[in-house]
């Protein structure tokens, strides 16, 4: 069942770049050449139903409109619920109440809730049934935090199974089953066959420092970005008036700069005269961003 070579596509970047809308206009792209395709928000403010115009929530949504779609919304709470219960349903076996007590006690942390949203985004990282799994993630020091975590696992889980036992994950002896599972996600975001890595920025000096540190972050993880978008251009045609002129020549300077330090793909977008939202405008956007017909690597 599990034959499908799955594709990752990461979109991270400051809040308000552009992330989602290009995530949806990537995972139109690829649902529109037949890859059965599904966009998950990690972002807690996440706003696909916004976008899609239809509920989404915390389940697989077929998304109107668009054949091969499919789009879901993490939800923190319900996700660190879900974990809560898988750790604990195999104890209340085994156990006594006042050791479940303890046991849920230190399962109440941050760090499980952390642990919660990661453990539902690993799991998306399994092959399975998509062609292309699209992640539109929160802003970035929120996603590199996420992506930290695997890589901090296998050291915390040693160091754990030597010392206490206990993790803030739960007891070491129920987790440890997770870590093939962990490494491999690991690997799939490494592997640049698999997975890429997108950044979102404006053609601006903040946006564009924040892409070099995230990438430089991502880069000691082991995780190669693989391309950029800069989104919100003035087109040349709309700097007859001399406030759209001044700020189009400063982000025409921002884009030769950004030229000049990233070899990579580097894509472009307009700033549209229009919000970006519903199936039609994605079709639009994707349309401009791949050009109309191109495939991306395969
Ligand atoms: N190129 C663009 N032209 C016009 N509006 C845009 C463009 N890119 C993004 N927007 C709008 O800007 C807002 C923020 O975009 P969004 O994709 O939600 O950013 P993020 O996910 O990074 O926070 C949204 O209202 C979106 O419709
Ligand atoms: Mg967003």
């Amino acid at each position: 069942m599990y034959h499908l070579k799955t594709k990752f596509i990461f979109f991270s970047g400051k809040g308000g770049v552009g992330k989602t809308s290009m995530a949806c206009a990537t995972a139109v792209y690829w649902a529109n050449q037949g890859k059965k395709t599904l966009i998950v928000t990690t972002d807690p403010a996440g706003n696909l139903s916004d976008v899609f115009e239809q509920e989404i929530r915390h389940n697989i949504t077929s998304i109107g409109g668009a054949d091969n779609l499919s789009a879901m919304e993490i939800d923190p709470d319900i996700a660190t619920r879900e974990y809560k219960e898988r750790l604990l349903a195999p104890m209340r076996e085994l156990f006594d109440d006042e050791i479940l007590k303890i046991a849920e006690e230190q399962l109440s942390g941050p760090c499980t809730e952390e642990m919660a949203s990661f453990d539902k985004f690993v799991n998306f990282m399994e092959d399975g049934i998509y062609d292309v799994i699209i992640f539109d993630t929160a802003p970035t020091g929120h996603t590199i935090r996420l992506l930290e975590l695997p890589v901090d696992w296998s050291k915390h889980i040693e160091d754990s199974a030597k010392g206490s036992g206990q993790t803030c994950m739960g007891p070491v002896t129920l987790i440890q089953e997770n870590k093939q599972k962990f490494d491999d996600a690991i690997a799939k975001l490494r592997d640049i066959d698999r997975t890429e890595f997108i950044f979102v920025l404006q053609p601006e000096q903040t946006s564009l420092d924040e892409t070099v540190r995230a990438s430089q972050e991502l880069g000691k993880l082991g995780i190669q970005t693989s391309g950029l978008i800069i989104n919100g251009l003035i087109p040349a045609s709309e700097t007859e008036t001399s406030f759209f002129k001044k700020r189009y020549d400063m982000q025409q300077t921002y884009l030769a700069k950004i030229h000049q330090l990233f070899n990579m793909s580097i894509r472009t977008v307009e700033l549209f005269d229009t919000e970006l939202k519903g199936i039609d405008m994605f079709r639009d956007l994707a349309a401009k961003l791949f050009g109309e017909g191109e495939v991306i690597r395969e």
